[in-house]
């Protein structure tokens, strides 16, 4: 167990608040990797700080919330709602967000964007800012700062001026494309050396730590080395840390009584078909068109699966003030609509869609049911939902179908059926596959996953990363 104290700093704090009166809030669990990640480690002296989702202009409200957040051992960094507005739909999720994988600026809004680039940019700063200076409040020396994410690029350099002692980290939950595409981005160099005042730098795989080094080489002309990023004899260390989940809590919610009788409702509910799901957060980057659509060129080419399958897809609201969520939002509607409407009966359609999210019980209980997982990202970090699928899927084994474009195709690849989620004729031939998979091949198929899954777990992931942070720092401190 890690006795040494820990801040981790990242935009998102694992509760969300909500008002419920002047001086009375109620926290609910955020969604998404991030938060699912760092709940899964166990063991660790940690404060959180992060935003809780509101803005909260008064006083009042300010001091209620930040005593509710306390007892979660979260601390709060209020942003007002103009630097929301700027920072967090602008900056983060408009500009960085659609770049890191691979999607462009958002068509539409090019000139617009570009436009306002400058401003979001210093809104992006200035957040940065906020957040350094509610880490320095409640700094204390031998802490370990451990920054999340593409919405902290900046933070690094913000801490390490206030302290040049303080032990950084910095970690990429996203991936970090290729140099090619970084270096369109106008505040390309800036962000890269704020990175660089970290001590660590981490990513979920090989490829993305590569792809930052050779942005550091090519954009800034330092020096890369199998250690990571030289500048004027500073070395800031550069290493992959895949990310896990806490495999065990999900087996044990398998073996709670409610969530068997739920398990036993979803069974009797859906007999007779099998059950396919999908688990994402209505974001551009999980391919939610493409799945469907191809999705809809299997039941074309098999006429007699059609009442004998049904695809559950669960589409987790989320940046709901960004345009592009919005559009999305309706466009997976239509093509939705349109396909039940094609292939439905009076009794039964093919696809359900709901935009909300799941409990966690409720969640593992679809998991436990399910007979073909569909993970179609176009690009993803790592992608927790296909983990916690096989880790859900001790007795049934089903299939996992999985983008080769997601992190975690590294360590499922030779469990999952690989897809290239664009091509939707492989993904259908490879949904006909699932379905007909034979049970030893499933067997042997699932063994492979589970087996990674349960050994490679979110509390090593955090461990080997604020280790290496230890480390690298001691290792500093002897060339000098
Ligand atoms: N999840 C959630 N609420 C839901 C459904 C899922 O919070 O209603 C969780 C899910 O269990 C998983 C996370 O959201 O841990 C999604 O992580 P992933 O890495 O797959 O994608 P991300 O959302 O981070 O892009
Ligand atoms: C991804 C990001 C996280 C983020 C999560 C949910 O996993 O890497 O940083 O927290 O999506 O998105 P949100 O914008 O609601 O925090």
């Amino acid at each position: 167990p890690m006795k040494q104290r820990l801040l981790v700093v990242a935009n998102r704090l694992p509760v969300s608040a909500v008002r419920r009166g002047e001086d009375s809030w109620s926290l609910e669990i955020s969604a998404g990797g991030l938060v699912s990640a760092l709940l899964g480690v166990k063991d660790v002296d940690a404060k959180w700080i992060g935003w809780a989702g509101v803005s909260v202009p008064d006083e009042v409200g300010q001091r209620a919330l930040t005593k509710a957040l306390a007892e979660k051992r979260c601390i709060p960094v209020f942003l007002d709602e103009e630097i929301v507005h700027q920072y967090y739909n602008g900056y983060c999720n408009n500009i960085l967000w659609p770049l890191f994988h691979y999607l462009g600026l958002p068509q539409e809004d090019r000139l617009a964007t570009t436009r306002s680039f400058q401003s979001q940019f210093d809104a992006y700063k200035r957040a940065n800012q906020m957040f350094a200076d509610v880490v320095n409040k409640h700094y204390q020396e031998g802490d370990v700062v451990w920054c999340h994410d593409y919405h902290l690029m900046f933070l690094p350099k913000c801490l390490k001026e206030y302290n040049s002692k303080m032990k950084v980290g910095w970690f990429l939950h996203t991936p970090f494309p290729s140099s090619e595409i970084h270096r369109t981005l106008p505040s390309r160099s800036e962000l890269l050396r704020s990175v660089l005042a970290a001590d660590l730098v981490g990513f979920h795989t090989y490829d993305y730590a590569r792809h930052f080094v050779s942005a550091c080489t090519r954009i800034l002309g330092l020096e890369g080395t199998p250690e990571g990023v030289e500048d004027q004899g500073r070395l800031t260390r550069v290493a992959a840390f895949p990310i896990g989940i806490d495999s065990d809590r999900f087996k044990r919610a398998l073996e709670l009584p409610a969530v068997k009788e739920h398990i036993n409702e979803l069974t009797h509910r859906f007999a007779g078909r099998k059950v396919m799901l999908g688990v994402d957060r209505l974001d551009m980057i999980k391919g939610i068109p493409q799945k469907i659509l191809a999705f809809e060129k299997f039941l074309e080419e098999n006429p007699s699966w059609r009442d004998k399958v049904v695809l559950l897809q669960i589409a987790v609201p989320t940046r709901t003030d960004v345009p592009e969520y919005q559009k999305l939002t309706s466009q997976v509607h239509e093509i939705v609509g349109r396909i039940n409407g094609r292939f439905g009966t009076l009794t039964a359609v093919p696809i359900h869609h709901l935009d909300r999210s799941l409990d966690f019980h409720a969640l593992c209980a679809l998991y436990a049911v399910t007979d073909v997982a569909l993970v179609t990202s176009l690009r993803d970090g790592m992608n927790l939902v296909s983990y916690e699928f096989v880790a859900c899927q001790g007795s049934k084994k089903g299939v996992l179908i999985l983008s080769e474009f997601a992190g975690a195709a590294q360590s499922l690849g030779a469990g999952a059926l690989l897809v290239n989620p664009w091509n939707i004729t492989e993904v259908a031939a490879s949904i006909g596959y699932a379905l007909d998979m034979s049970p030893d091949e499933r067997e042997k198929r699932h063994r492979h996953n589970y087996a990674h899954v349960t050994t490679h777990t979110a509390q090593d992931w955090a461990e080997t990363f604020v280790s290496e942070l230890n480390d690298t720092v001691v290792e500093a401190q002897l060339r000098t």
